[in-house]
């Protein structure tokens, strides 16, 4: 599937929870975390700092190479709900839709997705991670102890999405969000490196009709399974 190489992984357990944009995945990723007493990676916000970053230099998010050297120089930190870039709180900036959108086109770089492997691998720590993105159990984390599938419908997603904007008093526009995650699906899944796919032995959570507390409830449920 891909020529990244991963790290073999320790015995810390780690939960995997991929999906597409918008899916609920990285607040029911955090909600497991927090019930477990476990670290969260939020793999996704490296993308975004990475379009963020380059665009503060004025790199092309097309620029492969220029892309990933950026990635390399880059000071990236969590501190609780905050990240910064270059000591720089960046919370907000990588949240803003262009940002997102810039984060799925320097995500097709398969050099970018290299430099990003060893600070993700990082987050392992014990007592264990949660891990939210795209390529979380086919890629980064193939030894992860339950892979989670977690997606809705597109209609739904972008019902959501639009909602979360509506609530935070910012414009919305629900045909310009369908059409932008029907573009980022197409990215995301198309790309030659790490695409967007259930692992093989990844369970599919379908959260169309569920709450975020159903859906933390399946994964628990599901990772009890596995201790
Ligand atoms: O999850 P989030 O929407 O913040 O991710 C932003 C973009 O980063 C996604 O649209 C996707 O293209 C990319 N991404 C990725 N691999 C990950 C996480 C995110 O390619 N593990």
């Amino acid at each position: 599937m891909t020529a990244l190489s991963p790290k073999p992984q320790s015995l810390i357990p780690v939960i995997a929870i991929d999906g597409p944009s918008a899916s609920g995945k990285g607040t029911v990723a955090q909600l497991v975390a927090t019930e477990l007493g476990f670290h969260y990676l939020d793999s996704g916000a490296l993308y975004r700092i990475v379009a963020l970053a380059s665009q503060q230099q004025k790199i092309a998010w097309s620029d492969a190479a220029a892309v990933a050297l950026c990635a390399k120089s880059l000071l990236i930190a969590f501190e609780h709900e905050q990240i910064f870039l270059n000591h720089q709180d960046v919370t907000n900036d990588i949240r803003t839709e262009a940002i997102g959108k810039g984060a799925s086109q320097v995500a097709v770089h398969a050099s970018l997705r290299q430099a990003l492997i060893e600070i993700q691998h990082g987050f392992c720590k014990a007592p264990g991670l949660v891990a939210d993105g795209r390529d979380m159990g086919t890629v980064i984390f193939p030894n992860a102890q339950l892979k989670v599938f977690l997606t809705a419908t597109t209609e739904v997603r972008a019902s959501r999405r639009y909602q979360q904007l509506i609530n935070k008093k910012q414009a919305a526009n629900y045909d310009d969000i369908l059409q932008d995650l029907l573009e980022r699906d197409a990215r995301d899944q198309n790309r030659a490196s790490s695409p967007l796919i259930m692992a093989d032995d990844g369970v599919l959570l379908e959260t169309d009709n569920l709450t975020i507390f159903q859906a933390v409830r399946f994964v628990l449920e599901k990772y009890q399974r596995f201790i």
